[in-house]
């Protein structure tokens, strides 16, 4: 496994829509592979193929709970329930937070890394991680869609307040 490099907001990669995965081959296995340790390394609880550059639909997410390490090849959310507004960060912005409003229930269907079909249910936060790093695979980054942005400043002066 490798790190590689998380690309930052401002970069054109990630306003683009990105292609379905065609061939699960051991070249997806090592991107899996190496995103994972990217996203470990860097602390984060999701990384998509986009933030390291690669147009392609592959998502890696672990949110701490029983899960433990997801891979979604080609994930589809296929329902939503409910709402939830939370905040937000993202690896490719290191410097701002949102709030957004996501679903608070979402089943996603994808593939496994094999190429196997599975569906996953998700709430908390491992539905705002999916809707997030999904959102990644079509160009829309967070900062688009939330209700507010903030600095560290900004929320540091919020938390005291
Ligand atoms: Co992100």
């Amino acid at each position: 496994m490798a790190k590689r490099n998380i690309v930052k907001l401002g970069e054109d990669v990630l306003t683009k829509k990105s292609r379905d995965v065609t061939v699960f081959d051991d070249k997806l296995w090592t991107l899996l592979d190496d995103m994972y340790e990217t996203m470990q390394s860097a602390n984060g609880v999701g990384l998509a193929a986009p933030q390291v550059g690669i147009l392609r639909r592959v998502v890696v997410i672990d949110v701490g709970d029983e899960n433990g390490r997801i891979e979604l090849v080609n994930p589809t959310v296929t329902s939503m329930k409910g709402k939830q507004r939370e905040l937000e960060g993202c690896l490719s912005v290191p410097d701002l937070w949102g709030y957004v409003v996501r679903p608070a229930k979402v089943k996603v269907k994808a593939q496994d890394r094999y190429g196997k079909e599975f569906v996953i249910e998700g709430d908390k936060l491992l539905a705002v991680a999916m809707c997030h790093e999904i959102d990644h695979l079509n160009g829309v980054m967070f900062t688009d869609i939330a209700e507010e942005v903030l600095t560290a400043s900004q929320l540091e002066e919020r938390k005291k307040g």
